[in-house]
C-alpha cells in the first residue's frame, strides 16, 4: 500500500495510463507522480527506491506497451518537466569569469544572456529537460537554423525516452547530437555524464539504473530554410513508409543481426511471412509497415501482446529469424 502521507511531488492515485501511450492501450498506475522540475524529479526517484518499488518512467508514452489492468507500483511523469532552452556559453553569462565560476556554471539552469546571441554560432547547443518533446526541438532546432536533429522528424516521445532507449533510424542515433546527459544516478545524486563516457548501442543508452533528468544537445550552424528541407524531406520519406496518422507504439521489434537474417529487416520479414493486416480484436499488423501493430480502435494489451507473439512464432518458424521485442513492455 503506497501511504499518503509523504509524496515528494504532484500526484494523483489511481491515474489512467493508456491515454498517456501513443498506442492507446493500458491499464492504470496506483499512483501517478509528476515532478515539476529536475529537482523534484530526483526526489520522486529516490522516494520510489525507498519504498522498494521498481522505477517506471512515463515520458511521452512512445515505445511502451501497457498492461490492461493496474502496474504494481507507482509511475513518474516527466511531461510537467519539458523546458528547453539555448545553452548560454560562460561567457556570455558573466561579465569577467573566473575558471572556477565557469566549472560550477549550471548549464541545466535556463539563465538570461547579457547580450544578443551571434548570428551565427560556433558551437550552437540545446539544453532541454527529460520531459521536453521530441518534436518540439526538432521544431525549435529548425527555427534556429541548427543542423542535427533533422532524422528525428516525426518522431514521437520526450527526450528523456529517446536518450534511454537511444531513438534512431537509418539517418543516425540520438545519441549522435548528445554532448552530455543529466542523471539521477544510482545514489539518488545528480551526475553530468559526457558524451564520451556512455556506451550507448543499437536502441539502448545504456544507462543502467541511471534516469535522464536532462541533455545538452549539440548541433552544427546552418540555415533555417535548410533544416527545415531536410525535416520535410524525412517526414514524407516517413508518411509514404510507416503508418504515422495511426496509434501505435513505433516499431514493434529490433531489426535482427543482418548476418543471421540475410540482411532483412524485421519489417521485411513480417511482410513475407503475409502477415500485414493480421488482427486480433482491435489489434492489427499495420498494412504499410510489417513492424508496427496499430490500434484501429478500442484494443487492448492483451491483444497487442497476443498479436506480437504470433507475428514473432509465425516469423521464427518460416525464416527461423528470432525477433526480439523492440518496444517496452510494462505488466500488470
Ligand atoms: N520493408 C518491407 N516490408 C515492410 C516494411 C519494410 O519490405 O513491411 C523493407 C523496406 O522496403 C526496406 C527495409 O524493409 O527495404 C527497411 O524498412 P524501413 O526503411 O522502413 O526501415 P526499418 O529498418 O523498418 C528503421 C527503424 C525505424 C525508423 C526507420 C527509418 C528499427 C527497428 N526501426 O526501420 O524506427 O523510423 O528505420 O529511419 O530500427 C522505431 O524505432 O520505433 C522505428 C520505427
Amino acid at each position: 500500500m503506497i501511504s499518503l502521507d509523504d509524496w515528494p511531488c504532484a500526484a494523483v492515485r489511481n491515474a489512467d495510463l493508456g491515454s498517456r501511450t501513443t498506442l492507446r492501450v493500458g491499464g492504470t498506475a496506483p499512483l501517478l507522480l509528476e515532478p515539476g522540475d529536475p529537482e523534484e524529479l530526483r526526489k520522486a526517484v529516490v522516494w520510489v527506491r525507498e519504498h522498494g518499488h521498481e522505477l517506471r518512467i512515463l515520458g511521452g508514452g512512445a515505445n511502451l506497451i501497457i498492461a490492461d489492468g493496474e502496474v504494481p507500483g507507482p509511475v513518474i511523469a516527466t511531461d510537467r518537466i519539458r523546458r528547453a532552452f539555448r545553452y548560454v556559453p560562460f561567457e556570455m553569462r558573466m561579465d569577467l569569469g573566473t575558471s572556477k565560476e565557469e566549472e560550477e556554471a549550471d548549464p541545466f539552469v535556463e539563465v538570461q544572456p547579457r547580450q544578443h546571441f551571434p548570428e551565427s554560432e560556433p558551437a550552437p547547443r540545446l539544453v532541454a529537460w527529460a520531459g521536453a518533446s521530441m518534436p518540439g526541438l526538432v521544431g525549435m532546432a529548425k527555427r534556429l537554423g541548427w543542423s542535427g536533429l533533422e532524422g528525428l522528424a516525426g518522431v514521437p516521445g520526450s527526450i528523456g525516452g529517446g536518450v534511454a532507449m537511444n531513438a534512431g533510424g537509418s539517418w543516425g542515433d540520438l545519441w549522435d547530437v548528445i554532448e552530455r546527459v543529466r542523471v539521477v544516478d544510482e545514489s539518488g545524486e545528480f551526475r553530468d555524464l559526457m558524451r564520451a563516457e556512455c556506451q550507448p548501442s543499437y536502441r539502448n543508452g545504456n544507462l543502467g539504473g541511471a534516469v535522464v533528468a536532462g541533455v545538452v544537445l549539440e548541433f552544427e550552424q546552418s540555415h533555417p530554410k535548410v533544416v527545415d528541407e531536410e525535416v520535410r524531406r524525412y517526414l514524407l520519406h516517413k508518411r509514404q513508409v510507416q503508418p504515422v496518422t495511426e496509434q501505435s507504439a513505433g516499431c514493434v521489434f529490433k531489426n535482427p543481426d543482418p548476418e543471421l537474417s540475410g540482411g532483412k529487416s524485421a519489417g521485411q520479414l513480417v511482410d513475407e511471412a503475409g502477415l500485414k493486416g493480421r488482427r486480433k480484436g482491435g489489434a492489427q499488423v499495420s498494412e504499410k509497415h510489417g513492424n508496427f501493430v496499430v490500434n484501429t480502435g478500442g484494443a487492448t494489451a492483451t491483444e497487442v501482446l497476443a498479436l506480437i507473439d504470433e507475428v514473432r512464432d509465425e516469423v521464427a518458424s518460416r525464416s527461423g529469424v528470432a525477433l526480439e521485442r523492440e518496444v517496452k513492455f510494462w505488466g500488470g
